[in-house]
This record gives C-alpha cells, sequence and structure tokens, in this order.
C-alpha cells in the first residue's frame, strides 16, 4: 500500500488541522506496532486513514450508512459526527483506498468507542489517536497516558477511557454502551 498516496488523498479532503492529526496518528501507530511487535505497515495505513470520514456531515453519515445497510444505533443517530465517522471511515477505506486488510478495516470502525477484546491494531489507533503530539488541547495526565502507552497498551485503553468517560459525565454527554463495556473489560484484565 502506498503511504505517499493515503497521505495526499488525506490532505486533499481533510481540513489543515485534520490532516495534522492524521499524520500524527500515522506516526505513532506506526511506533507502537514498532514497540509492542506489530506490522507497522498496517498501523501505518490504519492510522492515516482513521479520519478519512471525518470531513462529512451528520445528515451525510447517516445518509452513507443508510444507503450501505449499516446499523445504526439511537445514540449514533444522536451523535452521528463523533460516532458514525469511524463507521464510514471503515467502508471507505474498503471501497476508497482499496483496503482489503481486516485489521485495518476495524481499527478504523472501532477508533472512537473502543470495543471490549480489541485486537493489537485496533488498541493501537485507539491509542494513538488520543496520545499523537499534535493534539494541543490540556488532557489530564497527558504525559503519563503517553509513557504507559509505550509499555503497557491495555493500561493505556484504561487510562484514555477513564479520562473520556470522565470528561463526558462532566459535559452530561451522552456516553455509547461500548465506550463503558470497553472500560470494564479492560479495568478487569488488569
Ligand atoms: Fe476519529
Ligand atoms: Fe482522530
Amino acid at each position: 500500500m502506498d503511504i505517499e498516496k493515503l497521505r495526499k488523498s488525506m490532505k486533499s479532503i481533510l481540513s489543515d488541522s485534520r490532516y495534522l492529526h492524521s499524520i500524527g496518528v500515522e506516526e505513532v501507530s506506526y511506533d507502537l506496532a514498532l514497540i509492542h511487535g506489530d506490522d507497522t505497515i498496517k498501523a501505518s495505513v490504519a492510522g492515516i486513514l482513521h479520519d478519512c470520514a471525518k470531513h462529512l456531515t451528520g445528515e451525510e453519515l447517516i445518509r452513507e450508512c443508510e444507503k450501505n445497510n449499516l446499523r445504526i444505533s439511537e445514540i449514533e443517530r444522536k451523535l452521528p459526527e463523533l460516532l458514525l465517522h469511524a463507521k464510514v471511515g471503515a467502508l471507505y477505506a474498503r471501497e476508497k483506498y482499496g483496503v482489503a486488510d481486516d485489521n485495518i478495516l476495524k481499527a478504523i470502525e472501532y477508533h472512537t468507542t473502543g470495543r471490549p477484546d480489541m485486537t493489537k491494531p485496533e488498541k493501537i489507533v485507539f491509542v494513538a489517536d488520543y496520545i499523537e503530539p499534535n493534539r494541543t488541547e490540556p488532557i489530564p495526565r497527558m504525559d503519563y497516558i503517553r509513557e504507559t502507552a509505550y509499555r503497557d497498551l491495555d493500561k493505556a485503553v484504561v487510562l484514555i477511557l477513564d479520562n473520556t468517560i470522565k470528561y463526558l459525565k462532566e459535559m452530561k454527554f451522552l456516553i455509547e454502551p461500548t465506550t463503558l463495556e470497553t472500560y470494564d473489560y479492560y479495568v478487569n484484565k488488569q
């Protein structure tokens, strides 16, 4: 797979900041794969493409799902931009960018919510999405989470979900049940 070509495609469809974020996720996914003994090329492809449907509006995402017979849960219908860009992203990766590898597709599909018992590529992209260096918003314990990610992926997943769930509760936002299930799964696994 031609990473440079995928980068160019992402640059042409995403905003500058989203493109920078995608490059960051690609690089961190590569590093995490290298350190944790996974396929670095697949991790890079999943990283650069993970937000390939992020430029669509909520309405467009819902339409894409309906057109392609992808199930939409109640909460996904309420928060399409946040939740459906991952699902449609996996669809686009397969159909527009020629990705056939299921590990890559699943890593894109679950990068927002995570899921219990993720594969290593899924964990890598989930974690990289959170810790990539181009994120500038202040995040509690970011240095500790970054340092942990390079030692213990499962623990990094717990720390990230802990932050995310606390934030969503504070803001009184809806929480996707899969996120809570994933958190419980990885806390119990520790
Ligand atoms: Fe995303
Ligand atoms: Fe992202």
